[in-house]
């Protein structure tokens, strides 16, 4: 095997593999080396993609228990077979991770099996399975080893009774009383499936609302909605200790505001409480400097403190923490180590929560613009007026464009919708171009779709809003 490489990237998650692949559509002799046996780091094996197999399956089951009757589809009989659906899920992060293997072959990126560990500037070491090291001389490195996730003090994950997402994944039955500490992401997206899988589900969230930095409106709206499909929310709530008796859990929490005291007892407890920058020793043996948050400061071009290390994804100071803005850091690395200009817009990264209905935004929000002291004018849809949402039933939610008050310039967009994260792309793909409102509102929209409700928002900008 060929031990001399221009790059070799370590990790193989949504920002490695993706560097990798293009560092070897740009003719770099490309390695990329996992610790894990599959490829696809958290995203494809514990993270986005197990969940959204979760999301999909468990809301067909709901569906198929409480609306199919209503659209005269009679069923009979619906039971769950939850390791049938957690079969399926495997089946699916297989196919994928296998997918990042013949994409690997295809490109000639050599996969090296096993820790691979920065030894110097230019050596990457690899303990492969046995625990044979081997090293490997490489003229660049690019550290994209993720995040792992974080706990409270003095609560143990133990990915039984108290789980992390990982564990959360992989429940082998459906726990009766589940309380997850923490209303973002990773916490709503799972209560969302263990609640419509039968779970009685509390969602106990330190803030005095839930999904901290999207739109204050959507997060009110939502809270709504998830209140009326079942879910229990304690905001405002501080935890101060979990226990484990025999397989149950006994949460604490207080209230901040009135100092009230309330103990839960459950089956299971989800600690979704954020996710800190997964930081090996040799990073730190190697001197590469970290910020307050331990992440690896980069500059923009990715570079790190050391000459030829680069790194990118949720171990570097650049945010939000997610899949795809990891991806388009994997694509500019590379294309900056071959000498081209890479470039990432942290301005336009959309974000999704894959609930149902699912939530999205992307640019700034009210809150963000008001802090910044930036004029704005707000253009409101709700889908309760939109024809196709109508005649699926899934009125619920609304499109919200806000615009520069002088340029009409869109600065950012938050959507509830059952499709929100597919519209998303067309608000992202506007605003990469810098498009004002009317630009939206003058862009023809395929009648009737969900999408007509963002040509809706745009107009009702300027209070001509056809069918609100
Ligand atoms: P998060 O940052 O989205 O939410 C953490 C929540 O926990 C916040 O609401 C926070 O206020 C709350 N919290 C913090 N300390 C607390 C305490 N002591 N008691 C109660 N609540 C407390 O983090 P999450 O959900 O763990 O997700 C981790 C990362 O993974 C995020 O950066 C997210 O972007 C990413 N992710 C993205 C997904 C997507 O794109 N759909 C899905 C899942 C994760």
């Amino acid at each position: 095997m060929d031990n001399n490489f221009d790059v070799i990237v370590i990790g193989s998650g949504p920002g490695g593999y993706v560097c990798a692949i293009r560092s070897a559509q740009l003719g770099l002799r490309t390695a990329c080396v996992e610790s894990e046996k599959t490829l696809g780091g958290t995203c494809l094996n514990v993270g986005c993609i197990p969940s959204k197999s979760l999301l999909n399956s468990s809301e067909i089951y709901h569906k198929a228990q409480k609306e199919f009757n209503n659209l005269g589809i009679e069923t009979r009989d619906i039971k769950l077979n939850l390791s049938k659906m957690m079969e399926n899920k495997k089946k699916s992060i297989l196919t994928l991770t296998k997918g990042i293997e013949f994409l690997f072959k295809k490109n000639k990126i050599t996969h090296l099996k096993g820790k691979g560990s920065i030894s110097d500037k230019d050596t990457i070491s690899v303990t492969g399975y046995s625990g044979k090291k081997t090293n490997y001389k490489t003229k660049n490195i690019v550290i994209a080893t993720g995040s792992v996730s974080t706990s409270l003090p003095g609560i143990k994950i133990d990915e039984k009774t108290v789980v992390s997402s990982t564990g959360a994944l992989s429940f082998e039955k459906v726990p009766k009383n589940l309380i997850v500490i923490g209303g973002g992401y990773i916490g709503l997206e799972l209560s969302s499936v263990w609640k419509r899988l039968g779970s009685n589900v509390t969602v106990v969230e330190f803030l005095d609302h839930i999904i901290p930095g999207m739109d204050k409106d959507i997060s009110t709206e939502f809270q709504n909605i998830l209140t009326k499909q079942g879910i229990n929310f304690k905001l405002n709530s501080n935890v101060t200790a979990v226990n484990v008796i025999k397989n149950k859990a006994v949460v604490d929490f207080t209230n901040k505001e009135s100092a009230k005291r309330e103990r839960i007892e459950c089956d299971k407890v989800l600690v979704a409480v954020g996710r800190q920058a997964n930081i090996d020793e040799t990073i730190i043996e190697a001197n590469i400097k970290l910020d307050s948050h331990k992440k690896i400061e980069v500059n923009k071009k990715f570079e790190t403190s050391i000459k030829n290390i680069y790194a990118v994804g949720d171990v570097i100071n650049k945010y939000p923490m997610l899949a795809h803005k990891a991806e388009d850091e994997g694509i500019a690395v590379a294309e900056i180590i071959a000498g081209q200009a890479g470039h990432v817009n942290y301005d336009v990264i959309p974000a999704v929560i894959y609930t149902s209905p699912e939530v999205a935004m992307v640019g700034k929000t009210e809150e963000q613009l008001k802090k910044e002291n930036i004029k704005y004018n707000v253009g409101k849809f709700p889908f309760l007026a939109n024809s196709r949402a109508k005649v699926n039933n899934e009125t619920e939610g609304f499109v919200k464009i806000i615009a520069d008050r002088k340029t009409d310039k869109v600065l950012g967009v938050s959507i509830i919708s059952v499709v929100a994260g597919t519209m998303i792309a067309e608000l992202a793909l506007a605003m990469e171009f810098g498009a004002s409102s009317e630009d939206i509102a003058r862009t023809c929209h395929a009648h009737p779709t969900h999408s007509e409700a963002i040509k809706e928002a745009a107009l009702a900008l300027s209070k001509r809003a056809i069918h609100f």
